[in-house]
């Protein structure tokens, strides 16, 4: 998929415009073919092959997902299964593209309907496609009714990541209710052994890695909270036994939508594993009117033969080329300093620019006043929604603030929680009205805020305008965009009862709308999304936002598996890390600065300690460490992860290593949370280098046994490896190759 058909599809939302492609490369030209013969479609890279064809009842039936298939290579033909026995019927066993509550189906549905004369049976056939480049749209049509599905595909020519999405029409003369709509169904092979890996979390303790058998029966991955929510990420992994970090068959997806969703994972009868995903059918209705029309989010899939580990190489590079907003050469992540927990709500002018003149000190290139700055936001029962400074902590705007982190060298960042208010503000006395309730009833507050139903289109644009103002008077390179609570009570009392559920995709549209259109009004924005940490982190909010904030765990100890999990679906290139005072307030937990600003590093650094507090040796290991993360970022964010020690289930040790995209430096990041019985530290061996060259040694922070040479080829660092001298307790150690 080239970088134009990416947003092609993310265009597919109808509601939100596409932005200009800054790239495009021709696909090759057999990346997608119909066999007119056989009715059999195949999208193609040098990796993977993806087949479906009609089968003889004209049921859109999946074939083949896996390594890539020559074109005289034979393929399973398109013929419906045969069920079993007279309780499985084979419409239901057949594996469909995209199977609709019909006839005989009783594994998870990608679609579902009410018809309003009591009707809910749904078959869908194949009608006619289109192809056009590596773009595949199938038409498909209910076998009476005129209900009409158009399956959309794309696949990505460099790593074989596909999207697929649907469009649901009604062209019957009588509204239709959609109860359940996915992006899509994938089929994988039949197995008995797969293992599903998958993120879960809750606030400050986000992305654990959970890894569990696929047993019969469906494992639902979901979020009903609204927003992609800290409890489950929209990213799966599915793999056979034996697979592990470094080889052996993954297929990997991720969801683009920020709303609601869910992912079924489940057996069918053969012991083929389908996998649904898209909106969440809890509480959904979606009310087609005839003539109109539903698009689900995009689900974006993948398939290696080489671990766990390319699976996540391939996702990021494929975030950093296709989905973020500068892509495909997104500019590194600028040193941030965050006044959050420094400061919390006391912000006020000759606070922040002693923290901005502190900041500037260590190589600071972007200061961030967060939360407190406006309206009666002294804690966190006041303000929100009312975004005009607050005239007792700026008595003369945010100008000299700005102007001052100017003259340091630096841009300015401002934090924002549009989508929220207190009910103690003047929007909300103004507009109780503009808050998702339900009418008459309790309006359940979570941090004292209630969310505002951007569903609404008064409310889409009053937020549009206030943060267009905004931006237009001040000199704003930066928003970091909070999110701090879910919903409830979700009510849109302006609609017709039977509209009113349609608030699950309305708001996340007006949502994706109100960002894009800043961005386009303001094209030197850069944007961080963030939900009380990583809460809003998935391919649909990051299609709009630079970067996001991985947690507000910033103990650097607990942020090793936090960000360790994280890299199994999203790039470092997003993944915001602050070094934070010590003892940390999360687990009280005291460490050295160097360490601190070690497991920072591993992703984009940021600075959120209270500078006041540092002491002058302080300040200049920070300008040291600071000065080296700049000679490594690109390395770091854009460069290719290999996760060589995991720190999950108590490991004493963890290690990572980047090797840039041109391969010419690598940077490895090694951990230990707590020596024991005179054990060493175990000796790394690198991967990823060229065996044939040259790199030379550069020690960032730790020692490494004082018999590693200072240079050696690729083949030596791979082989040999390294051997650091790490003793004690949270000691971290970080060495460079640069390619001689
Ligand atoms: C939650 C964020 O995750 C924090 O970093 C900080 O911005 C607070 N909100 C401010 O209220």
């Amino acid at each position: 998929m080239t970088h134009r058909s990416t947003w092609l599809m993310f265009a597919f939302l109808a509601s939100i415009p596409t932005q200009a492609p800054a790239a495009e490369t021709a696909p090759a030209a057999d990346t997608v073919r119909y066999d007119g013969s056989t009715h059999i479609f195949t999208l193609s890279t040098p990796q993977v092959t993806y087949a479906f064809g009609v089968n003889e009842r004209g049921e859109l039936q999946s074939l083949y997902w896996g390594g890539h298939l020559n074109s005289d290579d034979p393929l399973p033909t398109a013929k419906s299964d045969t069920g079993s026995a007279s309780f499985d019927p084979s419409t239901g066993s057949t594996p469909q593209e995209y199977p609709a509550w019909g006839s005989a189906l009783y594994t998870e549905p990608a679609l579902k309907v009410s018809f309003p004369d009591g009707n809910r049976d749904l078959v869908l056939h194949y009608l006619s496609h289109t192809i056009n480049g590596s773009h595949v749209a199938v038409l498909l049509k209910d076998i009476s009714r005129d209900v009409r599905v158009e399956l959309r595909y794309d696949i990505d020519p460099d790593s074989g990541i596909l999207a697929r999405s649907a469009h649901i029409e009604n062209h019957t003369s009588k509204p239709l209710s959609v109860q359940q709509a996915a992006a899509a169904t994938w089929n994988l092979p039949a197995g008995n052994d797969y293992m599903l890996h998958s993120l879960s979390g809750r606030w400050a303790a986000e992305w654990h890695l959970d890894q569990r058998p696929v047993l019969p029966g469906q494992t639902v991955l979901e979020s009903r909270r609204g927003s992609t929510s800290h409890q489950n990420n929209p990213w799966f992994a599915l793999t056979p036994a034996g697979t592990g970090e470094d080889s052996g068959p993954v297929w990997f997806g991720a969801l683009a939508w920020s709303g609601s969703w869910r992912i079924t994972v489940e057996p069918d009868l053969r012991r083929r594993i389908r996998v649904t995903g898209g909106y969440n059918p809890f509480d959904f209705s979606y009310r087609l009117a005839p003539g109109e029309s539903l698009d689900t989010p995009v689900f974006f899939a993948g398939y290696t033969p080489g671990g766990l580990g390319e699976a996540s190489r391939l996702l990021h590079r494929f975030e950093l080329t296709h989905v973020l907003p500068q892509a495909p050469q997104p500019r590194a992540r600028p040193v941030l300093y965050n006044s959050w927990e420094a400061t919390e709500f006391n912000v006020n002018e000759a606070g922040q620019m002693k923290l901005a003149d502190m900041a500037a000190r260590i190589g600071v290139e972007r200061f961030v006043m967060d939360d407190g700055w406006f309206g009666a936001r002294d804690n966190d029962h006041a303000g929100l929604g009312d975004w005009v400074v607050n005239p007792r902590k700026f008595p003369h705007g945010l100008q000299p603030l700005i102007a001052k982190v100017h003259d340091l060298g630096m841009d300015f960042g401002l934090w924002v929680e549009p989508e929220m208010v207190n009910p103690d503000s003047a929007l909300y006395r103004k507009h109780p009205d503009w808050v998702l309730s339900f009418p008459g009833r309790p309006r359940t507050e979570g941090r004292n805020q209630l969310v505002l139903n951007l569903a609404r289109q008064d409310v889409r644009d009053h937020l549009f305008h206030v943060l267009d103002d905004l931006l237009t008077q001040n000199d704003i390179a930066f928003l970091k965009w909070d999110y701090n609570r879910n919903w409830t009570e979700p009510g849109w009392s302006e609609q017709k009862p039977e509209d009113q559920q349609r608030v699950y995709v309305a708001y996340v549209h007006s949502l994706y709308w109100i960002l894009q259109h800043l961005r386009e009004r303001h094209p030197k924005l850069e944007i961080e999304s963030c939900s009380g940490g990583g809460g809003r982190v998935d391919l649909g909010i990051m299609r709009l936002t630079d970067e996001v904030w991985t947690s507000d765990n910033t103990d650097p100890f607990d942020r090793l598996s936090i960000q360790d999990g994280f890299t199994y679906a999203y790039t470092p290139g997003v993944m915001m890390a602050w070094v934070t005072d010590s003892p940390n307030w999360v687990n009280q937990r005291s460490t050295s600065l160097e360490y601190r600003f070690l497991s920072s590093m591993q992703g984009s650094l940021g600075i959120g300690a209270d500078l006041t507090r540092w002491s002058d040796q302080d300040f200049q290991t920070a300008k040291r460490l600071v000065t080296d993360y700049k000679s490594i970022r690109m390395t770091v964010q854009q460069g290719l992860l290999y996760r060589l020690i995991s720190p999950r289930d108590g490991s004493p040790y963890s290690a990572t290593q980047s090797v840039s995209s041109d391969g010419a430096q690598t940077v490895l990041f090694a951990f230990l949370h707590s020596s024991s019985m005179l054990y060493p530290y175990p000796r790394i061996h690198l991967k990823g280098l060229d065996p044939q060259a040259r790199y030379r040694l550069r020690v960032l922070a730790g020692k490494p046994d004082e018999n590693t040479p200072k240079e050696a080829s690729g083949a030596y660092w791979m082989s040999d490896g390294i051997q650091l001298m790490l003793k004690g307790d949270f000691q971290a150690a970080a060495v460079v190759l640069d390619r001689t």
